[in-house]
C-alpha cells in the first residue's frame, strides 16, 4: 500500500498547519489507498544536533543511536515512505524551532542525496508575511536530500487553505505517486543537478575511508553523468531494495 509520511513542526493544537494537512490527506484518500503518518512534535521528541557534526564523517548519529529520541523511528518512516509532507509555520520569517532541528539533524542525508527520487513538497503557515521565505527554505532543504518536489502549499489568514486547495494538492501527490509507479523518471531540479557535480568532483578525490565518499561508491553514484541518471539507477531497484535504503 501507499505510505504518506507527514512531518507537521507545530505544537500548537489549533495547528493550521496540521489542519491543512489533515485535509490533503482526505483529498488523496478520496482518489487512492494511502497509509498515513503524520507526526509532530506533541508526539515525537528530536533532539538538536550536538554540534560534533560526526554523522558527516561517520554516517552514524550518535544521538539516534544511543536511543536517546524518536530520530531513528522518524527516519525510517522517512525513508520507506512514497511521499513525504513537511509542514512548518512561519516563525519571524523562518521555519519553526521543531522544523529547524529536523532539519539540521537531516543535513548529512544532503551530501549523500538520501532520498534521492522521492516525491514529496513543503506545506507552509502563517498569518500575514515571511511565508515565501519558509517555503523557499523548504524546498531547497528538501531538494538538498534528493526529493523531488511539488508545488508548497500555504495557509495564510487572508488566503486560508481549504478543500478546493487541498484537491489540488491531491491531484499533484496522485500524479507524483503515479509517475513512480510506472517507473518513469521525474525531473530533476538543476540546484540538485549542480549539487550533484560539486559533491561528486569533491568525494571522488577522497581515498574511501570517509562515510560519504564511501555511500557514493557502495551506490554507484560516482558511475553517473547526472543525479537524473543516479536517479533512474534508484528507481529501477526492486521493492525489496528501495525498503532498505
Ligand atoms: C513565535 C512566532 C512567530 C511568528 N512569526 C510570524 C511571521 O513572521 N509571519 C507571520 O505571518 N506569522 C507569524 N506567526 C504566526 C504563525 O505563523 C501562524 O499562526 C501559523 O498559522 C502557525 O502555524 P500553526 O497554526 O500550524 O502553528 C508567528 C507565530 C509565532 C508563535
Amino acid at each position: 500500500m501507499t505510505s504518506m509520511v507527514a512531518y507537521v513542526a507545530s505544537r500548537n493544537p489549533q495547528s493550521q498547519t496540521l489542519r491543512s494537512v489533515r485535509l490533503i490527506q482526505d483529498a488523496v484518500s478520496a482518489n487512492i489507498d494511502a497509509e498515513w503518518t503524520i507526526l509532530t512534535p506533541n508526539d515525537t521528541t528530536i533532539l538538536p544536533s550536538d554540534g560534533t557534526a560526526s554523522e558527516f564523517s561517520t554516517g552514524v548519529n550518535h544521538i539516534e543511536l544511543n536511543g536517546l529520541d524518536d530520530s531513528a523511528r522518524v527516519k525510517k518512516a522517512i525513508e520507506r515512505c512514497d511521499y513525504l509532507i513537511l509542514g512548518s509555520p512561519t516563525y519571524g520569517h523562518n521555519v519553526s524551532g521543531d522544523m529547524k532541528i529536523l532539519m539540521d539533524r537531516l543535513t548529512y542525508w544532503g551530501h549523500l542525496f538520501h532520498l534521492a527520487g522521492k516525491p514529496g513538497m513543503a506545506m507552509v503557515s502563517a498569518t500575514t508575511n515571511g511565508f515565501l521565505e519558509v517555503g523557499e527554505l523548504m524546498e531547497r532543504f528538501m531538494e538538498s536530500l534528493g526529493i523531488i518536489i511539488d508545488e508548497t502549499a500555504y495557509h495564510t489568514t487572508f488566503t486560508p487553505f481549504d478543500e478546493a486547495m487541498a484537491d489540488q494538492t491531491a491531484a499533484a501527490i496522485v500524479r507524483a505517486l503515479n509517475t513512480l509507479r510506472d517507473g518513469v523518471v521525474p525531473e530533476t531540479s538543476e540546484r540538485q543537478e549542480l549539487a550533484f557535480q560539486s559533491y561528486k568532483r569533491d568525494y571522488a578525490r577522497r581515498d574511501g575511508s570517509d562515510a560519504e565518499s564511501r555511500y557514493w561508491r557502495e551506490r554507484g553514484m560516482f558511475d553517473c553523468a547526472t543525479f537524473h541518471e543516479y536517479v533512474e539507477t534508484r528507481r529501477k531497484l526492486p521493492e525489496s531494495v528501495h525498503a532498505e535504503r
